[in-house]
């Protein structure tokens, strides 16, 4: 496997790839199962993946979160390296929004996706995945590149403007990994202290619960009961649960309202704010 840090280098690395299926997953770094499943599956359907490395500031509406996000270059390298991918690319910001450039002030159409659920209370933060993600793909060129369901929202929106703007990149969705407690891998958890580690699980625990509400109670009730069940932890606070369609995003007031509906939530442990999400049908 190459390391690659520059755009210069990653030209090059890129050319030994051109016969091949390229598979690509776009990563903050910190590693974990859940990355490794996504870049497990790349790696048995591509000829050669590509894994990035790049904890973009564009779309940290919260300058503590950026600062703070665990950075580990080292480690993540030779996990990345077990699993077989071909190019670790981890650029410096200055070759993924150059001076003089407007990679960073693009404005994109998101279809109205990031209308609720996490783009209303992460102001920018969709706009700013959008440019880091479009940038990547202009770089690294895959065919096919695969993103987690942990984010669902994210992945709703990068389908839409992959679509929009007739990227031709095959988006594949790969499900939610978690540890045997339930809790979703996200590199947030390394900021948990051991009690709200210990009290993480309980979101999951409580979400799925939603499964057991369905048609007995009205869909505000629902989302009532689990955000107080969530919050009956003392050590977990909800900011918001939603009953959503999976397909628009829009919270749903009926259970027949659409075919598929979503469970998604943000919760906080202390400052460390964690997302998950369940399918309800
Ligand atoms: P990051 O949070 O590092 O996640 C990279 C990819 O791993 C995303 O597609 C995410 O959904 C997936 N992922 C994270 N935890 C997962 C889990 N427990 N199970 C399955 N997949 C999981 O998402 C981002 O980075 C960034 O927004 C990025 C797309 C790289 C753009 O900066």
């Amino acid at each position: 496997m190459k390391l690659v840090k520059t755009l210069a280098e990653f030209e090059s690395a890129r050319k030994l790839l051109e016969d091949k299926t390229v598979g690509f997953v776009p990563t903050m770094g910190a590693l974990h199962e859940g990355h490794a499943s996504l870049i497990r599956r790349a790696v048995a359907e591509c000829g050669a993946v590509v894994v990035s490395d790049f904890v973009n500031p564009t779309q940290f509406n919260n300058k503590d979160d950026f600062n703070t996000y665990p950075r580990v270059l080292e480690q993540d390298c030779a996990f990345v390296e077990s699993l077989g991918a071909a190019v670790l690319f981890a650029p410096s910001v200055e070759d993924i929004y150059p001076a003089g450039t407007d990679y960073d002030k693009k404005v994109f159409d998101l279809g109205g996706l990031d209308r609720y659920g996490e783009g209303p209370r992460r102001p920018g933060h969709f706009n700013g995945m959008a440019q880091v993600v479009t940038r990547l793909f202009e770089i690294v060129r895959p065919d096919r590149a695969y993103f987690g369901e942990k984010d669902f929202q994210q992945l709703a929106i990068i389908e839409y403007f992959v679509r929009n703007l007739g990227l031709g990149i095959k988006i594949v969705r790969c499900p939610i990994a978690r540890e045997a407690d339930g809790l979703a891998l996200s590199s947030r958890n390394k900021l948990l202290s051991p009690e709200q580690r210990a009290a993480a699980p309980h979101i999951y625990e409580s979400i799925l619960k939603v499964r057991e509400m369905v048609g007995r109670m009205p869909v505000g009730k629902a989302v009532e009961s689990v955000t107080s069940l969530i919050d009956g932890n003392s050590l977990l606070k909800t900011e918001y649960v939603e009953i959503i369609n999976s397909l628009t995003l829009r919270p749903v007031t009926d259970w027949d309202e659409a075919e598929h509906l979503r469970l998604t939530c943000a919760v906080y442990a202390g400052h460390v704010r964690l997302i998950d999400n369940i399918e309800i049908k």
